[in-house]
């Protein structure tokens, strides 16, 4: 394949509301001496008429940026979310460094496939289903209730605690969470009386941060109004099942979301591979931004498109 033209202080970050964590990572990188331009994945192309890079992004006239921050996914239909993802392959098949890359995004926006890896990988993680009827969805659901579980339905690709459904009885059962015709159930984990979670946020294998989250509801999201409090990384087992549970899912960074059930154990709820962190900047000493920004470019310096002809 063709060198293609990289420039070798300039960052993209995908994203279509750059907002608070946007401005943290472009101050983290100035400081480092690397300019960055958001872009939205929506705009950018494939241009594979031999003129020019194979991909067009916004603010990189006639070249490729040093590595792409991915801060957000746009939602749309498959095939618009499918272009979006060969944008992001792309960018690594030319050598440009992707973080999270979008194999590693692909595995953990789906929550039935990061229960998969969790589950096939022997960590905790709560029994789930994803089946592609209501009637299964219903059967399923209603045999848990009757073996004294109450059932957790999410939409697959939901993040922020929208769309998640918790029934209790059979009554409940009316509104079961659904995709597109995917049902995503998971066994509810009781733990205690006042409902509360874990977010552990590991960098490069490593817990770097932890908090956490004292929900309003059963909903333990920062998104939702949960309150955040600080956790201290000495809690070996909590810190190790996020860095196992990262390693599964083969990721750069994350941000893992574990509930600890009435007996005192800890279980992954979900993975997240474009964690938001402000509620977690709010309850930690390190500053999060700096340490992605740090981790980030690091794995621009050592990859090949450094040494790549034409880079300017
Ligand atoms: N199986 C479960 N048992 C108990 N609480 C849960 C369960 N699944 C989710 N929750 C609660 O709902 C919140 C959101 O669920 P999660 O799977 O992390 O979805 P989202 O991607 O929307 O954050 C969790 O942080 C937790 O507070
Ligand atoms: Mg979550």
């Amino acid at each position: 394949m063709k060198a293609v033209s990289i420039n070798s202080l300039h960052i993209a970050i995908f994203t279509d509301d750059p907002g608070w964590h946007g401005a943290r990572l472009k101050r983290a990188f100035a400081a480092r001496g690397f300019d960055s331009s958001y872009a939205s994945l929506t705009a950018c192309q494939l241009n594979l008429d031999g003129n020019g890079p194979p991909i067009n992004i916004p603010g990189f006239a006639d070249c490729l940026p040093e590595g792409a921050f991915v801060r957000g996914i746009p939602g749309g239909s498959l095939e618009q979310v499918t272009f979006y993802l060969d944008i992001l392959h792309g960018l690594k098949l030319l050598g440009i460094p992707v973080y999270n890359d979008a194999s590693a995004i692909e595995r953990t926006v789906d929550k039935g496939m990061t229960s998969l890896l969790l589950r096939h990988a022997g960590l905790p993680t709560p029994p789930a289903w994803v089946v592609g009827n209501r009637v299964d969805a219903l059967a399923l659901a209603k045999r848990e209730m009757e073996n004294g579980h109450q059932v957790v339905s999410k939409p697959l690709f939901g993040s922020q605690g929208e769309g998640l459904q918790r029934h209790e009885k059979l009554e409940d059962l009316a509104f079961l969470a659904e995709s597109n015709g995917v049902y995503y159930l998971q066994r509810f984990v009781h733990c205690g009386e006042q409902s509360h979670d874990f977010r552990v946020f590991v960098i490069r294998g490593k817990t770097v941060a932890a908090m956490r989250r004292y929900g309003k509801t059963w909903l333990n999201n920062v998104a939702q109004g949960g309150r955040c409090e600080p956790v201290r990384l000495g809690d070996l087992l909590l810190c190790r099942l996020a860095e196992d549970a990262v390693k599964v899912v083969g990721m750069a960074y994350a941000g893992v979301d574990i509930i600890r059930d009435a007996q005192g154990r800890y279980t992954v709820i979900e993975v997240n591979s474009v964690p938001a962190w402000k509620g977690l900047q709010s309850v930690s000493e390190v500053i999060i931004a700096d340490l992605l920004a740090d981790d980030f470019l690091s794995l621009c310096a050592t990859h090949p498109s450094q040494t790549q002809a034409g880079a300017t």
